[in-house]
């Protein structure tokens, strides 16, 4: 079983050193920006922001938010190209849904009579909601959807990466206050381009659990 979407997927791997001179050209930007856009989620729901570090003055702010843990991941920060701040909305309400119910209606997806039978789909949000508002679990999940997005599309267009489980959030919630508006990073994502003599994990093998272990065809 070889196709094109299997190599992507055999080739990709997650970059442990990065050549600080490459930079990703404008274009594949472009397409992986688009890419996380048309990320599907619960209900259309797109509880997230993407925060993109690019200039050298934000990477500093990112650095800066290792001083107490995860230092094994800090040096991307400033060698990779671009690094992606995936962050979901603890609260999502009912006007957070209002957003993506007026989208529908200006992209010609709802008729405008029918505004308020399109926010039928919100009691799934409110299903996910806890007594005290608390949506974390729900919105995370949708994020890491747009996470594995965008993974593949990173395959696709031949540029490596590293998801980062390993950062501050507490750090990131206060150095990026202001961009992340009350929505909560507890992962990011470094792309660029692998260091060609010291990234160890080019030359592993890729190792994952038998198909049989994990896949249950009925
Ligand atoms: C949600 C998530 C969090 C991760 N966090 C880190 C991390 O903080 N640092 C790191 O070097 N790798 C991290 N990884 C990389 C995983 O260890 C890696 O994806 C896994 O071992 C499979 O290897 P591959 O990506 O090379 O195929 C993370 C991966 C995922 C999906």
């Amino acid at each position: 079983m070889k196709n094109d979407i299997i190599s992507d997927l055999e080739q990709r791997y997650t970059a442990k050193r990065y050549d600080s001179s490459k930079r990703i050209p404008k274009d594949e930007l472009e397409t992986l920006y688009r890419a996380i856009q048309l990320s599907p989620s619960s209900i259309n729901s797109q509880p997230w922001k993407f925060i993109v570090i690019e200039s050298d003055a934000a990477k500093e702010r990112m650095h800066n938010t290792f001083i107490n843990k995860h230092q094994f991941n800090q040096r991307h920060i400033k060698e990779a190209s671009h690094i992606i701040l995936f962050a979901h909305n603890p609260r999502y309400t009912r006007d957070d849904y209002a957003q993506v119910v007026d989208q529908g209606i200006a992209d010609g997806r709802t008729a405008p009579e029918n505004r308020e039978l399109a926010f039928g789909g919100f009691s799934f949000a409110a299903l996910n909601t806890l007594e005290n508002g608390d949506t974390s679990a729900w919105t995370k999940a949708q994020t890491y959807l747009a996470l594995g997005n965008t993974l593949h599309v990173l395959a696709r267009l031949g540029i490596d990466s590293t998801t980062m489980e390993g950062v501050d959030s507490e750090l990131i919630s206060k150095e990026f206050q202001q961009e992340l508006d009350g929505y909560q990073c507890d992962v990011a994502l470094a792309i660029g381009y692998h260091h060609q003599d010291e990234d160890y994990n080019t030359a592993l093998p890729k190792s994952r659990l038998p198909l049989k272990t994990i896949l249950t065809v009925l």
